[in-house]
């Protein structure tokens, strides 16, 4: 039940009728015991300035931010938090007395992902170079002590790009190579950091299963499906798998710390995320 003083949080993207986002975040209030809730609002890249605006006429208390708008975001916001700023993307909103701040919590939720596997002094890989690859590779970059960090898509001078500014921002290793020079990269971790997965890439996977060996990691951050094709011939392979509902779950938990300065309930977020993508709720 709403009240007077319900504090309003909401999802900005387009498009959001996939979202389990108002799922994991409305039980996680139910669970704290707060008075507060959770919306999604499409909103067309056009309108992105305005909605912002509106947010802060409305007092509303912050928001998450995905595709398309994480990086386009940035320039409505009055502050930018170190990992946001050095990421180029954002993906949480805080109002603090009147002003946006950003953050990004998808490096938080990739960590969360990958707390079992030991990436130290191994080969890891990203296929895609987008926001969040961006945030999963400055993560492991800055936490995982990793031996090497190779970006790879289908633009090479884009995955050159971010090897460049990780091998520039953290004491890491990293390199770009061709979708074709994986293989020979010989990844001990492999990171599908873009659509094909999902709909309505879902017969795809990002690399030849020939890339893959047994014992590798590979973590999709695609979830739903939450077998993509990649995981189910990495299974198949014998690669130990992660799936992108950790992550997803990692993320939302790190922004409700910061909406609240309460630790989340992870357990319950766990919970919703697996109903609503089991009832058929699919993103962000
Ligand atoms: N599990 C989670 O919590 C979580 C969090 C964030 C994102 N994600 C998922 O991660 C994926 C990427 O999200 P994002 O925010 O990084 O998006 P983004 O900023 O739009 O980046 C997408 C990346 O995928 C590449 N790409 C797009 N379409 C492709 C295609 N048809 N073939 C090959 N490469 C393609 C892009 O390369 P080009 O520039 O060459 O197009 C880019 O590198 C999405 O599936 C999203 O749902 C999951």
């Amino acid at each position: 039940m709403t009240t007077s003083r319900t504090r309003l949080f909401c999802l900005l993207g387009d498009p959001v009728d996939h979202s389990i986002s108002p799922q994991i975040f409305t039980r996680a209030f139910e669970a704290c015991g707060m008075d507060a809730a959770y919306l999604a609002f499409r909103v067309p890249g056009s309108s992105l300035g305005k909605a912002i605006a509106g947010l802060r006429a409305l007092g509303v208390a912050g928001c998450n931010v995905t595709v398309p708008h994480k990086i386009a975001v940035m320039s409505h916001l009055d502050s930018l938090d170190r990992a946001a700023m050095e990421i180029g993307a954002a993906n949480v909103i805080k109002m603090e007395n009147g002003m946006a701040v950003g953050y990004n919590t998808d490096g938080d939720g990739a960590l969360m992902a990958l707390r079992r596997s030991d990436l130290s002094g191994k080969v890891v890989a990203l296929v895609g170079y987008g926001g969040a690859a961006r945030g999963v590779a400055y993560a492991i970059a800055s936490s995982k002590d990793p031996g090497e960090v190779v970006i790879s898509g289908r633009d090479r001078a884009k995955a050159e790009s971010l090897a460049q500014r990780l091998a520039s921002l953290f004491a890491v290793k990293s390199r770009s190579v061709s979708i074709e020079g994986l293989k020979e990269a010989a990844p001990d971790v492999l990171v599908n950091a873009t659509p094909l997965g999902m709909k309505p890439w879902v017969d795809k996977s990002p690399v030849d299963a020939d890339v893959l060996r047994a014992g590798m990691v590979v973590f999709d951050l695609v979830y739903n499906p939450t077998e993509t094709r990649l995981i189910k011939e990495a299974r198949a392979i014998g690669c130990t798998t992660i799936g992108g509902l950790d992550m997803l779950v990692g993320q939302a938990a790190a922004a409700f710390e910061i909406w609240t300065g309460e630790r989340a309930p992870l357990e319950e977020m766990e919970k919703a995320a697996s109903e609503a993508v089991a009832k058929g709720g699919a993103g962000e």
